[in-house]
């Protein structure tokens, strides 16, 4: 595979044009009467068109045939995707789940598409307010066929397995410890090399903006530079009849025929693209003298509500990093949140629990839900010599947190046959060390 190109950046009005069709983007307006190389102009908007400046968000597409030349979209076949949060009984217990089973090439090819399954979410896709994770797994490249979502963005999560994803905008080859957004109405086709897997956190009418520094400065986190949208990329490629378009609308699927591949824009520019972002870019910050700082810190990006600092959904990672904090617990503290916490791990395996918890596995802890390290860690770390020492070298855990009171879908609890029964156990050995008499008798700090 040819290496990709790509631009670099975030959220930026950027340009681009296949090199075979030098000069395809009109000079000076959008819409010419006629357009160079007798192409076709289609706006896509990804915010209203009145939204302020710094939040407005669209792009023109210059392309062979307009993305309308295709037959009407008829309902199809849901298989494990849902936006129906009545499914199962709530649940206030910490679920774990073990990894998601691939299904073998052998028995049955599945898609990325036919490969969804939601795992819970809240909110209303009607209302454009909430959210969904999803996790895909899948063991065959779509086929003539290429899905676009008109409820939300996707922040797709790669576990095992790297995504060669065909967009409107040009390609991107996705690995695991990578991840891309596919932003509400993008088209796009995903080939696959192997049984493959992965998370995908859905926010309904909002778009991930990176989270805002205050006091750290204009450097750091997911700095922007690192962020890379795909070029220009098109084919004119006839399929005569045969070209499935799938929508996700409303949360229900439709799919529509159509006679020619959608990756027929020629040229582009517009700030409202797809992009990815390798998360070893990312730059860690932390704590240099004690006490276990909140995870916030560790925040990639955020899909933000209305109400000042409470996000609709973040992503935060747990990268690999120094732990230097002196007289400290250094592992994450105990605690109950009024954010729903849904954990995956990428590779690796994750510092607050020993064992369990696996790469393509999951984790939910809803809101106020306590939770924390298990019996082990917490006696190791009371008892470890607090030298300088890299945490996580190796491993790559990730957190969708979100301020939505999230349900689990029926496949989560019963059909994936994935959830941990014992996962509450781990807690279980937790003793009382409480010395009445004595404030400090290990005679510590
Ligand atoms: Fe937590």
């Amino acid at each position: 595979m040819a290496t990709l190109k790509y631009i670099s950046g975030f959220g930026n009005e950027c340009t681009s044009e296949d090199p075979r069709c030098p000069s395809a983007l009109p000079e000076g307006q959008n819409n010419p009467q006629v357009c160079p190389y007798n192409l076709y102009a289609e706006q896509l908007s990804g915010s209203a068109f009145t939204c302020p400046r710094s939040t407005n968000k669209r792009s023109w597409l210059y392309r062979i045939l307009p993305s309308v030349s295709h037959k009407p979209f008829e309902s199809i076949d849901q298989g494990h995707v849902t936006h129906n949060w009545d499914e199962v009984e709530p649940d206030p217990n910490q679920l774990r789940w073990k990894p998601f089973e691939i299904p073998k090439v052998s028995q049955k090819k599945v898609d990325f598409v036919s490969g969804l399954h939601t795992l819970c979410g809240a909110g209303d896709i009607r209302s454009n307010n909430g959210l969904a994770i999803h996790i895909f797994l899948c063991n065959t490249s779509m086929e003539d066929k290429c899905f676009y979502n008109s409820d939300g963005d996707f922040l797709i999560v790669p576990q095992k397995g790297k995504l060669l994803i065909y967009t409107e905008f040009g390609k991107m080859l996705v690995q695991p410890n990578e991840i891309c957004v596919i932003q509400r109405g993008m088209r796009f086709s995903i080939d696959v090399f192997e049984e493959t897997r992965g998370y995908i956190l859905e926010v309904y009418g909002v778009h991930f903006e990176l989270p805002d520094l205050g006091p750290i400065g204009a450097n750091g986190l997911a700095n922007p530079r690192d962020f890379l949208i795909p070029v220009a990329w098109y084919e004119d490629r006839q399929v005569p009849g045969g070209y499935t378009v799938i929508n996700k609308y409303q949360g229900k699927l439709f799919a529509a025929k159509q006679n020619v591949s959608p990756f027929n824009v020629v040229a582009w520019y517009g700030n409202y693209t797809p992009y990815k972002y390798n998360l070893e870019n990312f730059m860690v910050i932390n704590t240099v003298a004690f006490d276990h700082a909140d995870p916030s810190i560790f925040t990639v990006l955020t899909a933000k509500s209305l109400r000042p600092g409470v996000a609709i959904a973040d992503f935060v990672i747990f990268p690999p990093r120094w732990g230097v904090a002196d007289k400290t617990f250094r592992p994450p503290y105990y605690h109950r949140n009024c954010m729903s916490e849904f954990m995956g791990l990428i590779k690796g395996h994750y510092e607050a629990k020993s064992g369990g918890f696996l790469p393509g596995g999951g984790s939910l802890h809803s809101a106020m839900t306590p939770h924390g390290p298990d019996a082990d860690c917490f006696e190791k770390a009371s008892k470890a010599k607090l030298a300088p020492e890299r945490i996580a070298d190796g491993t790559m855990a990730f957190m969708f947190e979100s301020s939505l009171n999230m349900a689990v879908t029926k496949w989560g609890l019963k059909t994936s046959n994935c959830l941990d029964e014992n996962y509450y156990k781990c807690w279980g050995p937790l003793k009382s060390h409480f010395t009445p008499k004595s404030r400090n008798p290990a005679g510590l700090n």
